[in-house]
């Protein structure tokens, strides 16, 4: 596996593999891998002839009292599970490489992004769009592949690549667990180990609310301040526990049929989000 780290060797090494008839899937990263990332980094194996991850902690879709500087940077650890995933190509631009400038153009999916993380996070679904769309304009990919832990952000940058009329297949994969349920999360590492098992919980009131909703309960909005409640006796401070229409994010009402269950909530300093996603 080769590593580059500007557009220009990026660029040149997938027109060569176009160029001999090869297919290449993408899998775009912050680095930190663990084996939810390893997981899309298998399935754009199996949907193309080469793959290419990048690894890029991207500093426009952090808000100001978020974790940027902290957030771990582990190129040697993620470049050895990248090359032992039979990764082909390594993408691992700096700050001046993907903002040259100041950025004057910015990629804003309207609506989609402004409900869960979005009202919580504001700007940060404009700072993940944007860098995707750099990063899938410099690697020019057939398909390229994100986790269904980040439900908000696939729904997202599935409607970018719609309404943008992009050349690329969006993959998405199913979230990686831990054996007790709880989501593989770079953010994991934050937690301390008596804390890791405690997260476990989030997965169950997800479980436990899409269990109250296929025996018949669609009374959402007491469903989710029954549960949030139940999570903050845990000990989790609750940003968000919302019961959504899973096409269009709002707040899900009794007719529609695609919900997703989506959660963010803080255990000590560390934020963690997950989802379920069910047929009513
Ligand atoms: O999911 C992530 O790791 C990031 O949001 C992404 C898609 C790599 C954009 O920075």
């Amino acid at each position: 596996m080769d590593i580059v780290h500007t557009i220009a060797d990026v660029r040149q090494q997938v027109r060569d593999w176009q160029r001999a008839g090869l297919s290449v899937g993408f899998v775009p990263t912050m680095g930190n891998l663990h084996a939810g990332h390893i997981s899309l980094v298998d399935a754009a194996r199996q949907h193309a002839d080469r793959v290419v991850a990048s690894i890029f902690v991207n500093p426009t879709q952090f808000g100001p009292n978020e974790d940027f500087d902290a957030y771990p940077r582990t190129l040697n650890a993620d470049a050895e599970q990248l090359r032992s995933a039979q990764c082909n190509l390594l993408f691992a631009p700096s700050v001046d490489e993907m903002y040259p400038d100041k950025n004057l153009t910015w990629v804003d999916v309207d609506a989609l992004g402004d409900h869960l993380c979005g009202s919580s996070r504001p700007g940060h679904f404009r700072g993940v769009t944007t860098v995707v769309s750099k990063l899938l304009n410099i690697v020019s990919p057939d398909i390229a592949c994100f986790g269904e832990k980040d439900f908000q952000q696939l729904a997202v940058i599935r409607r970018m690549v719609k309404d943008l009329f992009m050349p690329v297949q969006i993959i998405a994969v199913a979230t990686h667990r831990e054996p007790n349920g709880l989501a593989m999360s770079s953010r994991n590492g934050y937690l301390s180990a008596e804390e890791k098992q405690q997260a476990a919980q989030i997965n169950k009131v997800l479980q436990a609310l899409s269990a109250a909703i296929h025996a018949g309960n669609h009374n959402y909005r007491a469903l989710e301040s029954e549960h949030s409640q139940t999570l903050e006796a845990s000990g989790f401070k609750v940003d968000y526990l919302n019961i959504a229409n899973a096409d269009t994010l709002a707040p899900a009402t009794s007719p529609d049929s695609r919900l997703v269950i989506a959660v963010a909530a803080k255990l000590g300093v560390t934020r963690l989000i997950d989802n379920v996603t069910l047929v009513v």
